[in-house]
C-alpha cells in the first residue's frame, strides 16, 4: 500500500490550519512538515510552533524531516510539539546512533535521510535500530525542483537489503514527485511519498493526491 504525505511547505501559510484539513479530507496518510535552518540547506522555513499549532487539528501522523544542523538540540522541542516520525539527515549527524536514540527516548519513530548522492553503504550499520529511510529525490532546502533520477537505483538497493534482513522499515521519497516520477520509485520499493508542488499547485487537490497514489500502486 502506498502513503501520500502532502508537504505543508507548498501550502498557503495564511491559511495553514484549512491546508492541512484540506488535504487530509483528500486521502492523505501522513502530513510532511519540512524545517530548515538557513545552514544545512539554504532557505529558512519554520520550527516546532508551526507543528504545535497544525498537531491538533488532524489525526494524521507528522512526519516532520529535519533539514538542521545539530538536530539533537531540537528533538525534544518537535518531539514535544506533536512528532510522529522525525528523521534526521546522516549529511548533518556525526554521532548517528546518539541521535536515533535520543529521538527514540520520546517515542518518536527515528528516521534517517539520505541526500542524492549519499550511499545506502552509510547507513548500513543503523538500519537495525530505525523505522524510515528517506531519500530525497532533490537537493534539499526548496519545493518544486526536478526529480534526479539517478536515486532510484539506490532505492532498489536498500529494499533488497531490508527484505534480505528481514526488517520493518519505511522508505520514503522526497522532492519532485508527481504523477510520472512515482512509478518508478514505487517500483523500485519505496512505499511513502511526499508530494509538495504537485498537490499544493493544483486547485483539485483530492484529484492531484488520489492521480499520484493510483499511479504508484498500479
Ligand atoms: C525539499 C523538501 C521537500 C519539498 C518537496 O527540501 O524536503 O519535502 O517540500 O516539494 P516538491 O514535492 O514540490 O518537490
Ligand atoms: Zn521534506
Amino acid at each position: 500500500m502506498i502513503k501520500i504525505a502532502p508537504s505543508i511547505l507548498a501550502a498557503d501559510f495564511a491559511k495553514l490550519g484549512e491546508e492541512v484539513l484540506e488535504v487530509e479530507k483528500a486521502g492523505a496518510d501522513w502530513i510532511h512538515v519540512d524545517v530548515m535552518d538557513g545552514h544545512f540547506v539554504p532557505n529558512i522555513s519554520f520550527g516546532a510552533v508551526v507543528l504545535n499549532a497544525i498537531k491538533p487539528l488532524t489525526k494524521l501522523p507528522m512526519d516532520v524531516h529535519l533539514m538542521i544542523e545539530n538536530p539533537d538540540l531540537y528533538i525534544e522541542e518537535f518531539a514535544k510539539a506533536g512528532a510522529d516520525y522525525i528523521t534526521v539527515h546522516v549529511e548533518a549527524c556525526p554521532h548517528l546512533h546518539r541521535t536515533i536514540q535520543l529521538i527514540r527516548s520520546f517515542g518518536v519513530k527515528p528516521g534517517v535521510v539520505l541526500n542524492p548522492h549519499t550511499p545506502v553503504e552509510t547507513i548500513q550499520h543503523i538500519l537495525e535500530d530505525i523505522d524510515l529511510v528517506l531519500f530525497m529525490t532533490v537537493n534539499p532546502g526548496f519545493g518544486g525542483q526536478k526529480f534526479i533520477q539517478s536515486v532510484v537505483p539506490k532505492v532498489k538497493q536498500l529494499a533488497d537489503i531490508i527484505k534480505e534482513k528481514g526488517l520493518s522499515i519505511d522508505i520514503e521519497i522526497d522532492g519532485g514527485i508527481n504523477e510520472e516520477t512515482i512509478v518508478p520509485c514505487a517500483q523500485a520499493g519505496a512505499t511513502v511519498f511526499v508530494a509538495g508542488s504537485a498537490i499544493y499547485s493544483k486547485n483539485d487537490r483530492t484529484q492531484a493526491l488520489q492521480a499520484i497514489k493510483k499511479a504508484g500502486e498500479e
